[in-house]
């Protein structure tokens, strides 16, 4: 039987934290579903559907990886996918205290699925969408943060 892990986020924009997250995630799970889901917290810079393009295009070479948006619960989705896991990176102990909340009340939402956390690779640790977003809107350098693709859209994007 083949497995199946959720890594959902608010991707804005995705960055190459995010990406190794993924390509690690491949190596133990069979596919993997990059969710974009809703922060109640968050206001966007992307719409969904900028986000959802984004994607697509950074992982247009993974056919194991499957990009789709969810506007309710996640664990809603991750049940109606049969997944086996949802993944989530961590990069330093600020990360924790909001992970393990969300993930224990997941769990308790779907008691079958698990949250397991990958911690972030040592060269992406300080990366986060929210100084990407940041740097670019001052006009700041994000090549080896974020995907070429992205770094030209937050150029348009931030384009006077
Ligand atoms: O990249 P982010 O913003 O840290 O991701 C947070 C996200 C989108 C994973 C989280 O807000 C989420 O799961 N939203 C979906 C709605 C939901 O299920 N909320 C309850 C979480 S306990």
């Amino acid at each position: 039987m083949s497995t199946l892990a959720i890594y959902p986020g608010s991707f804005d924009p995705v960055t190459l934290g995010h990406v190794d997250i993924v390509e690690r995630s491949l190596g133990l799970f069979d596919e993997v579903i990059v969710l974009i889901a809703e922060s109640s917290q968050k206001k966007g810079l992307f719409s969904i559907s900028e986000k959802k393009e984004h994607l697509q295009d950074v992982f247009k070479h993974e056919k194991r990886v499957i990009i789709d948006v969810w506007p309710g619960l996640l664990m809603e989705y991750a049940g109606k996918k049969k997944a086996n896991a949802i993944v989530r990176g961590l990069r330093a102990v600020s990360d924790f205290e909001y992970e393990f909340q969300m993930a224990a009340m997941n769990k308790r939402l779907r008691p079958s699925i698990d949250t397991i956390f990958m911690m972030t690779s040592e060269k992406y640790y300080f990366v986060s969408s929210h100084l990407v977003r940041e740097i670019a809107s001052l006009g700041g350098a994000l090549t080896d943060i974020v995907p070429p693709v992205i770094e030209k859209r937050l150029k348009e994007k931030f384009k006077k």
